[in-house]
């Protein structure tokens, strides 16, 4: 009695959640992976979500899933090629199978912080890149900010070499399984949902992210410590499909891009800020943050910076330098 009681309460908070869609509103499904709240995402897809449900009351109506609660990231763009799912927003190193262009967002150190990011974002190159897989039936609409990551493991981190022979999470991206083979460790590709038991098993040493998510999936209760080494970026791709974009009448295909537009800049401009809230909520729980000397961050520097070199083919020798412009 007690399991169906329980089991009809969470089905009644996910009728409440997704309640607002009326009879004759067009349903668009967002799916991501993140917590909801204290977390760029997470805040960008509510937003998003009330927005859409009060200025467009009647024409459509957005239900968003996240906590991996409907597709897992590498799920959900066949989902959306079906037509299953209207909307996601994986991070930029879920793209693999669609395309090898934004592996530049994956190089170690290649942007210095998150405005360097923002900044090629907007360029030319950047935006060019949104198109990059129309061909294969997916279109960027926007990009979304996390933040930085960083580097943590059941043991603590300060050299490259400590990290030597841990096997450690990735996102399934051929750079950061070159970024960990680099450091002579052992990279394992998986699912987001999964990372916190197989850091708590054991199963792999350590793992890599930015505040948010190291502090929405409690990493750090389940590691030796993270130490701050900003050594990469996860910024997501706002994403649909082709046929469904194209298939919107003129005017709500306008007003839902140009919800997303404003949506976008109000909270990317926060992105940096909710990520430092999370640095401190991790501190405030007990959980050790390490920071490095300019030595000891040199040294990750000098190790991790040669992958470029694999993948100056797939992302192109001009965009790097374009990159590292934006840097200086
Ligand atoms: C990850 O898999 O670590 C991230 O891409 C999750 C996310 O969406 O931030």
């Amino acid at each position: 009695l007690k399991i169906a009681a329980t089991a009809a309460a969470a089905l009644m908070m996910t009728t409440a959640a997704h309640a607002a869609c009326d009879a004759g509103e067009m349903v668009i499904k967002f799916s991501h992976v993140t917590n909801t709240d204290k977390h760029p995402k997470g805040i960008a897809a509510s937003l998003l979500q009330s927005r859409v449900n009060e200025e467009m009351n009647g024409k459509a109506c957005m239900e968003v899933y996240g906590n991996s609660s409907l597709y897992n990231d590498d799920q959900v763009l066949e989902a959306m090629l079906n037509g299953d799912v209207q909307l996601a927003a994986p991070s930029l190193s879920k793209f693999e199978t669609f395309t090898k262009k934004f592996r530049i967002f994956d190089l170690p150190f290649m942007f210095k912080n998150i405005d360097a990011v923002d900044a090629f974002q907007a360029s030319e190159t950047g935006q060019g890149l949104l198109d990059s897989m129309q061909r294969r039936g997916l279109q960027g609409l926007a990009y979304w900010h996390n933040g930085m990551k960083q580097i943590s493991a059941n043991k603590p981190l300060l050299l490259p070499s400590d990290a030597k022979g841990l096997k450690f999470r990735v996102q399934p991206s051929e750079v950061l399984k070159a970024q960990f083979a680099a450091l002579e460790a052992n990279p394992q590709a998986m699912a987001f949902s999964e990372v916190y038991g197989a850091l708590q098993t054991g199963v792999v040493d350590g793992q890599e992210n930015t505040w948010s998510n190291i502090y929405g999936q409690k990493f750090f209760e389940v590691q030796d410590g993270t130490t701050e080494t900003n050594h990469g970026v996860i910024d997501y791709l706002v994403v649909t499909s082709v046929d469904w974009l194209e298939g919107l009448d003129a005017d709500v295909r306008e007003q839902f891009l140009t919800i997303l537009d404003e949506v976008t800049a109000d909270r990317n401009g926060d992105s940096f800020q909710v990520n430092e809230e999370a640095k401190q909520s991790i501190i405030d729980a007990g959980g050790e943050v390490r920071q490095l000397t300019e030595e000891q961050r040199a040294a990750w520097v000098d190790a991790m910076k040669p992958v470029w070199a694999e993948f100056e083919g797939d992302v192109g020798a001009e965009n790097i330098e374009a990159a590292q412009k934006i840097n200086a």
